[in-house]
């Protein structure tokens, strides 16, 4: 299988093909970026790790050497500055994004798209409407938000992250919307005090801002590395557990035409199905309302 990482020489784009060179499956792994020299630096970094994991190849590449792939991973951005929201980035984003999607659409790219790049469900819904393609294969990478959810919880309980299970809806920013009635602890539900739910909470909502207040110029490479390879994995080897993705909504939970965050089935042909979880009356407005901010965010692109 063929996974082309655009703006791979990046964080997040390297850490996704490192990530990929500790699975078993024999990937053959192209890193396209603009700057050159620092391909060749992760290449020979990363060909010399290859007879210690699973992938085929990694080599540099050029946009031309993405048409043919399975999948494309998108992290392509502009630098991380001192902010407090991913929608600062729309534009100057959008425009690297655009490009690169152009040039795929004009090489006859067939395989599926992950979208890394933020703020990723705006992003996601224009792009989807630029080139046309089936919602199916344009997924935006979200996984982030229901691991550091299930992290806060963890830290509340004091038990490993492995025990606990939960999930988060809508946004990959502020209007995120975790689902309490979702969670689990070695499988089976439970309740938190409100306290505990606030504590919770603040982890997972605020992660965004408080990491980047530390102002290191880098993002969270190495979870959204391993996340962005399980991501691709899960499309290698469909199976039926769900994955939390950003997709265009096609009428689940009453929305159309805006990608949001929601568990879905992933398989060969990208999105296989979505699956809807139950939310009360308050989780359901606050999805609305976040599902019209992304839809003006979208809008607002050219
Ligand atoms: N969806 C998520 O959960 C999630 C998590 C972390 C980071 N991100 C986002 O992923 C993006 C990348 O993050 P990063 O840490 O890798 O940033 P980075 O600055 O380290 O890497 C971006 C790379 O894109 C390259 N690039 C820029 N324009 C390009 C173009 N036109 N063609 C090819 N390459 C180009 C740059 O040279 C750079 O190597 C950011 O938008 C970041 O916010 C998303």
């Amino acid at each position: 299988m063929k996974v082309a990482i655009i703006g791979g020489a990046g964080g997040i784009g390297s850490s996704v093909a490192f990530s990929l060179l500790r699975t078993d499956t024999l990937y053959e792994i192209v890193i396209i970026d603009n700057r050159p020299n620092m391909i060749v630096s992760h290449v020979m970094d990363l060909q010399d790790a290859l007879s210690l994991g699973g992938a085929r190849s990694v080599v540099g590449g050029e946009m031309s050497d993405a048409m043919d792939a399975d999948i494309v991973v998108l992290s392509a951005a502009v630098p991380l500055t001192l902010n407090t929201s991913r929608d600062v980035y729309l534009q100057a984003n959008a425009d690297i994004t655009g490009g690169i999607v152009d040039e795929l659409v004009e090489g006859g790219f067939a395989g599926i798209l992950i979208l890394m790049t933020n703020p990723v469900d705006p992003l996601l819904t224009w792009v989807v409407k630029r080139t046309g393609w089936a919602r199916e294969r344009v997924l935006g990478y979200t996984l982030n938000d229901t691991q550091r959810f299930r992290t806060g919880i963890s830290q509340v309980l004091g038990v490993a992250p492995q025990r606990v299970s939960c999930w988060v809806v809508g946004e990959h920013g502020a209007g995120q919307v975790p689902v309490f009635s979702t969670v689990t602890l070695d499988g089976a539900h439970i309740e938190l005090t409100a306290e505990q739910r606030a504590t919770a909470l603040d982890y997972a909502e605020n992660w965004y801002v408080r990491h980047v207040a530390l102002d290191s110029g880098r993002t969270s490479t190495w979870s959204s590395g391993i996340g962005g390879a399980l991501m691709v994995e899960a499309i290698a080897h469909p199976g039926d557990k769900p994955f939390p993705v950003s997709v265009v909504l096609a009428g689940e939970y009453g929305l159309h035409g805006v990608s949001a965050s929601t568990p879905s089935i992933l398989g060969a042909t990208g999105l296989v199905k979505v699956v809807e979880i139950p939310l009360d009356s308050q989780e359901t407005k606050r999805l609305h309302d976040t599902a019209s901010k992304i839809s003006e965010l979208a809008a607002a692109l050219a």
